[in-house]
């Protein structure tokens, strides 16, 4: 084969894609495959949503990209919508991903705050070095050390680390972040006491507090945004994945007293917000109506139901919504093939968690249809481990 000329950080799936329509994308080899994870989570309606795509040919048909030096008409519109949703006040920086929005919300800190910045294991917050510097997995920040200094690490979940550490610190903290259901970090969700003790200390010592909502927000599990299932009063929140429709678009929320944070030429993007992604944007938030997202949270219920009652039990079902993490004890290579043959792609998250984030438009059916794929893959994989263990010990 001929030698590549791609950077090899990814691992792609050996399929060459005809088309894609719905849940389903379609090879050229002419095979169908259910996509449980939406394209890493960013098309909320699925694929070639047919609003989202009139939408965006109109706006392509009137121009693609005008710079930061014009203001498409819907930006204003966009801005305001995710305003509306934090039932706050606020001004929006918009970016061009969830790395670049969560690099605006950290300079603002910067801007308004010096100190230690806190973060915790399994939260991934990009990897662009300054986001990469917040995100705590290790192996993907060893090969680019030193990263940004001060930041400070605690373990998720762990209500006695962070009362310790706040206990010797507090004076100390410009910022906290939290992802309140660990996207990469193998879907482990905010427990609702750290959550209270987050704000108990934020009141305590006036830390800004930052909700990164790049996966988990807009309707993914089941509330506009994930940290309105807790206790928490963010500052700053960053989403962007759905929000394009499909196209990159990202963007970080300044709330209430810090919405002036920027001054004029302090921060800046040529290519954001691009015009088009816009257009998506606002097909998309339009179509998260409350309705639409109870009916998310319902669809999760009914997904966790039916994970719960497969045949093997797998370790462990959990994530909000439809934003769910199924561990399995068995090597995921194997599961992911197996499935892949049966017209299943899966993610893989935290080497062992499956990570389902399907379309939001997903229909019961075809939650069925999902799980039934998944049980049959997770029963031939089994049988397939046995058979290398089997293999392994006799020689
Ligand atoms: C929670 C979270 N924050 C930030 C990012 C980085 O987003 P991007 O890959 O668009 O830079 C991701 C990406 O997966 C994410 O899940």
């Amino acid at each position: 084969m001929a030698m590549s000329h791609i950077c090899s950080v990814y691992d792609p799936f050996p399929i060459q894609i005809e088309r894609a329509k719905g849940l389903y994308i379609y090879s050229k080899d002419g095979r169908r495959y259910l996509d449980s994870f939406s394209g890493i989570g960013v098309l909320a309606f699925g694929h070639g949503d047919e609003d989202i795509k009139r939408a965006m040919i109109e706006k392509m048909q009137r121009y693609m990209h005008i710079s930061n030096f014009f203001l498409d008409e819907d930006t204003e519109i966009v801005a305001a919508k995710l305003i509306e949703k934090t039932h706050r006040g606020g001004k929006v920086f918009f970016a061009n991903s969830g790395a670049e929005a969560n690099e605006a919300a950290l300079k603002a800190i910067k801007k308004l705050r010096k100190g230690l910045i806190v973060s915790f294991e399994k939260n991934f917050h990009g990897r662009t070095v300054a986001t990469l510097s917040l995100t705590g997995f290790g192996n993907l920040k060893k090969p680019f050390e030193p990263l940004l200094p001060n930041v400070v690490f605690l373990p998720y979940n762990d209500v006695q680390a962070f009362e310790e550490f706040v206990r010797k610190n507090g004076k100390e903290i410009a910022a906290v972040f939290v992802e309140c259901v660990h996207g990469s970090g193998g879907l482990n969700v905010l427990s609702h006491e750290l959550s209270r003790l987050i704000m108990e200390a934020k009141r305590s010592f006036g830390f800004l507090l930052v909700a990164d909502e790049v996966q988990a927000g807009l309707g993914r599990t089941g509330k506009f945004f994930s940290y309105q299932h807790f206790e928490l009063q963010p500052d700053i929140i960053t989403v962007a994945k759905a929000l394009g429709g499909g196209l990159p678009l990202g963007a970080t929320l300044f709330l209430d007293d810090i919405a002036d944070v920027f001054s004029h030429s302090e921060h800046g993007s040529t290519f954001a917000p691009n015009p088009v992604a816009l257009a998506g944007a606002r097909v998309v938030l339009n179509r998260l109506t409350e309705e639409f997202i109870e009916l998310v949270a319902k669809k999760g219920e009914f997904l966790r139901s039916r994970l719960l009652r497969m045949e093997p039990r797998p370790i462990d079902v959990r994530g909000l919504g439809l934003m769910i993490g199924v561990e399995v004890d068995m090597d995921a290579k194997l599961l992911k093939q197996a499935a892949l043959e049966n017209g299943l792609l899966l993610n893989i998250v935290s080497n062992n968690v499956v990570r389902f984030l399907p379309a939001l438009n997903i229909n019961f059916e075809q939650i069925e249809e999902m799980v039934d794929l998944f049980e049959r893959s997770l029963k031939e994989a089994y049988g397939r481990s046995h058979v290398e263990k089997v293999d392994s010990s006799k020689s």
